[in-house]
């Protein structure tokens, strides 16, 4: 009886012993298996490629001249709020663009502003040519008066405002 038993029991563990070995056979075949499929398979899922590009993407990036992103990054940049555009005043323009020459005393022959005996003569021609001469330049008896004072960034307005304070300043001073 004990003999059967211990018979019985050397076979019973030898059968689990078997089954463990297939187990694990099992779980390594399947394994195998997997790296050659399914992650094979994973990795060639466009969103899992994807996501792989987004997260090894560079900072930053060059655009070439017909890259589409560029269109997309132009329009961007110009979609951003575009700065007030403030016309200067006419004693700002002055003391931007016209105070290098028409300051005291006067460069090239510039008429000094607020200096009557320089600007009455002037001021006879009429606002017209006054205006005229300091938004094309003219070359004139004492010197050369660049067409907008050089700054051709101003606008017309600008300067015929900086005119118009220009002459204030003279009748000012009569
Ligand atoms: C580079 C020096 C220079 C700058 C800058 C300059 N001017 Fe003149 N401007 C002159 C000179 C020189 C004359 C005198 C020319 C002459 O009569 O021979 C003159 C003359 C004038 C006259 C008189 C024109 C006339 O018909 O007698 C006006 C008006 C004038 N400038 C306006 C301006 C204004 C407005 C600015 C600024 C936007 C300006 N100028 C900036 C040099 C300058």
């Amino acid at each position: 009886m004990r003999d059967q038993d211990q018979q019985f029991f050397d076979s019973f563990m030898l059968v689990i012993g078997i089954l463990i070995g297939v187990i694990v056979g099992l779980f390594f075949l399947a394994r195998i298996i997997a790296i050659d499929t399914q992650g094979e398979f994973v990795s060639e899922d466009p969103r899992v490629i994807a996501e792989i590009d987004q997260r090894i993407a560079p900072v930053g990036r060059v655009l070439l001249q017909g890259d589409e992103q560029l269109a997309a990054a132009q329009e961007a940049a110009t979609a951003a709020p575009a700065p007030v555009d403030m016309p200067l005043t006419g004693p700002q323009v002055f003391n931007q663009a016209c105070y290098l020459c028409h300051a005291d005393p006067g460069v090239g022959g510039a008429p000094v502003i607020g200096d009557a005996a320089a600007w009455s003569s002037r001021i006879e021609q009429g606002m017209d040519t006054l205006i005229e001469h300091a938004l094309n330049g003219f070359q004139g008896n004492t010197g050369f008066m660049p067409a907008k004072g050089g700054r051709v960034d101003l606008s017309d307005e600008e300067v015929i405002e900086a005119v118009q304070y220009m002459v204030e300043q003279v009748e000012g001073a009569e």
